[in-house]
């Protein structure tokens, strides 16, 4: 019997996705855009390589991430190593190496692709990119401010429109100091062990039913405690008490300037954690407010105590990621994205083999001009070649024949309209450009 060959499966590797040309052009169109709205503000790229120390993660990250979601492996030097989950650690290590001769402010961007070992679903995969952006060394309001703003530009850069999206905010001190107030009010105490707990307890809300919720939520704080934020913790009282709290004030503020810099979308949400353990005062999301995709498109807040990691004095940084997976949903659900047209303005369809070497020359004279071309090279059949052509959605077919050859005269194809031009060599790369742009 013969033997049956082994076989490779097609598919990547579960969780992560192939990036066919149509679908590299909308990844593209994402981060292009993006890149030009946060290069607009002042944000300067950087980048590291996907492998990290494993011990970057360990202390201040989450729990769920570092013990759950990492990639780990044990390098030959036996060196434990782990694949970057996000770009927040790498960037202050990256600061805190360098932290005596960088000019602060920084202002910090990059577009990473980061791992978790995640179940994938629907807008959760276990391969995505993140577009990260950062400001460090400003402790105050203003930080804030920019960095929400930049993330609202970037929603509007996109075409969304106030209605598509709300951008809520928290803070993490104010939920402990509010969650003290509310246990005081009602002749309780809540230990500052139990305080960071029900923060992680919080933040696994959405993914438990909330029989479970309420269950845990009374073997963290005991059946009257747990009674009191289960009724009571709601936004209406959070809302009232944040008023007495001392990092209330500053939260308020924030709410209101962003307010007044013409943001109508943004929302108070007391419920909002976010995982990481590294946040320490603001944290906000963007979320789509169509049900279908509820997840988060971006996640982001204040981290100053990061630099601890290190040994180092804590330093100001706020910032946020955004994913693609999410932000292509978004995207397509609004008709967002512009149709697939390919990197290749004109494709040059030879007509017969002696035409092959003035067809070579024509496209190196239109490429030195800028426009990008290819050249059929197979020998097939006229109409195969323009068959090709319009398959890649490449823009215009310019046909190279003995005809052309003698009088120096093209016929200009546009592949999408039908449309016929018939030009010298000189005017084809104005026409092409007269129509892309
Ligand atoms: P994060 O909330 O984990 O934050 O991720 C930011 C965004 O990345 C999310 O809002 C979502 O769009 C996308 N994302 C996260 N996990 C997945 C996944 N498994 N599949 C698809 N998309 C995903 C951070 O990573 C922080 N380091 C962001 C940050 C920067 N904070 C301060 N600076």
């Amino acid at each position: 019997m013969p033997k049956k060959k082994s076989q490779a499966k097609k598919e990547p590797y579960k969780g992560v996705r192939d990036f066919y040309p149509e679908d590299q052009f909308v990844q593209d169109f994402i981060f292009d855009r993006a890149r030009d709205v946060v290069e607009h503000y002042g944000y300067e790229e950087y980048n590291a390589s996907i492998l990290e120390p494993s011990e970057l993660y360990a202390a201040k990250t989450s729990d769920e991430i570092v013990n759950e979601q990492t990639y780990n492996f044990v390098d030959r030097g036996n060196r434990k190593v782990t694949i970057r989950p996000e770009m927040t650690p790498t960037a202050t290590r990256m600061i805190s190496a360098r932290r005596r001769e960088l000019a602060l402010p920084l202002r910090w961007y990059s577009i990473p692709n980061v791992f978790r070992y995640e179940r994938p679903q629907h807008g959760r995969l276990r391969e995505h990119w993140q577009l990260n952006c950062d400001l460090f060394g400003v402790p105050g309001v203003e930080a804030d401010v920019e960095i929400i703003l930049l993330a609202y530009e970037l929603m509007r850069a996109f075409g969304a429109s106030d209605n598509d999206f709300v951008i809520k905010l928290n803070n993490r001190q104010v939920i402990p100091e509010t969650l003290a107030l509310l246990a005081k009010q009602n002749g309780m105490k809540v230990t500052k062990d139990q305080q960071v707990k029900l923060v992680r307890l919080m933040d696994k809300r959405d993914k438990m039913k909330a029989a479970e919720y309420a269950d845990l939520l009374r073997e963290l704080l005991g059946d009257k405690l747990s009674d009191v934020v289960l009724k009571q913790y709601t936004p209406e009282t959070i809302r009232r008490l944040i008023q007495e709290t001392e990092s209330g004030a500053g939260f308020l503020n924030l709410l209101d300037t962003l307010e007044s810099r013409g943001i109508p979308n943004i929302m108070h949400d007391p419920n909002l954690v976010r995982g990481f353990d590294y946040y320490t005062g603001m944290i906000f999301e963007v979320v789509d407010t169509s049900p279908e995709n509820p997840r988060a498109l971006f996640g982001g807040g204040r981290y100053d105590e990061l630099f601890e990691l290190f040994g180092d004095d804590p330093m100001p940084a706020v910032g946020f990621g955004m994913g693609d997976v999410r932000i292509r949903d978004f995207l397509n659900s609004r008709k967002l994205v512009p149709a697939y047209i390919s990197s290749t303005d004109v494709y040059l369809v030879v007509a017969e083999p002696e035409s092959l070497l003035v067809a070579q020359g024509l496209a190196q004279r239109l490429r030195r001009r800028g426009v990008t071309v290819a050249v059929d090279i197979t020998g097939r059949k006229l109409g195969d070649q323009l068959k090709t052509a319009a398959k890649k959605s490449i823009p215009f077919a310019l046909i190279v024949g003995e005809n052309e050859r003698k009088t120096g005269k093209y016929q200009l194809k546009n592949l999408a309209t039908k449309a016929q031009q018939e030009l010298d060599e000189k005017h084809i790369a104005d026409a092409v450009f007269e129509t892309l742009e």
